[in-house]
């Protein structure tokens, strides 16, 4: 469970993008983050995905307040409890898909051949296992996305974070990155947040929470 209490971030002192945001989202749920362009959506997730630290607040991820732990730690909560799916996937166009799914995950000290067996399990299962060997070029969208969540999964985050998962694509490739989401959520227990503009993709999810 995440929870949210009294957040309060900008990028500039003069200018408050998020004020005392308070808001939890439970495991085992899918949570749409929904509002207009610009309104803060991705914003919040970097904020909870430990990739900003806020203003004001506190983010506690399973009862621990993340907000003013050394960065150390915090680089290791991040790599152990958070995935986090980018908008338009942001796979390494220069690597393999299977090495784009392993690196993060070996470079947090995850053997090789742990992140490689995991990864060819979570690529199966999501449909894009015969596209390990592939440059990230050649799939296509909903494949790149599909892909992009096997990395957040691969170490088995508490929390899923993302971001715009179907921005480009088509209805039926979006449902299968969504049921993804609901998988991991509804299977596994996981935390999963969604920032989305989508009506499709708000109705697919368990809450819809209005920023
Ligand atoms: N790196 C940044 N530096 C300065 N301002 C930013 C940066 N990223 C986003 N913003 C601004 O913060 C606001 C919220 O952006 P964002 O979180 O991307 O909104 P959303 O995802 O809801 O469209 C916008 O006004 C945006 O211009
Ligand atoms: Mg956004």
């Amino acid at each position: 469970m995440v929870e949210v209490e009294g957040l309060s971030f900008g990028y500039r002192r003069s200018e408050t993008i998020l004020a005392d945001v308070t808001v939890a989202f439970p495991s085992g749920t899918v949570t749409a983050v929904t509002g207009p362009s610009g309104k803060g959506k991705s914003t919040l997730l970097y904020l909870i995905g430990l990739l900003l630290s806020p203003w004001e607040g506190a983010i506690r991820i399973g009862g621990t307040d993340t907000v003013g732990l050394p960065d150390r730690i915090r680089s290791r909560l991040r790599a152990e409890r958070i995935g986090f799916v980018f908008q338009d996937a942001a796979l390494d166009a220069t690597r393999t898909v299977i090495d784009n799914v392993v690196e993060g995950s070996v470079y947090s000290g995850m053997s090789r051949r742990t992140a490689r067996r995991r990864a060819v399990a979570l690529m199966d299962r999501f449909g894009v296992g015969l596209r390990a060997d592939h440059k990230p070029g050649e799939v296509s969208g909903g494949q790149a996305q599909r892909v992009a969540l096997c990395r957040a999964l691969l170490a088995d985050p508490d929390v899923i974070l993302a971001d715009e998962p179907t921005g480009n694509l088509d209805v039926g490739t979006a449902q299968v990155v969504i049921d993804a989401l609901r998988d991991a959520a509804h299977d596994e227990d996981k935390t999963v947040i969604v920032a989305t503009h989508d009506p499709d993709v708000m109705d697919a999810c368990d809450r819809v929470w209005e920023l």
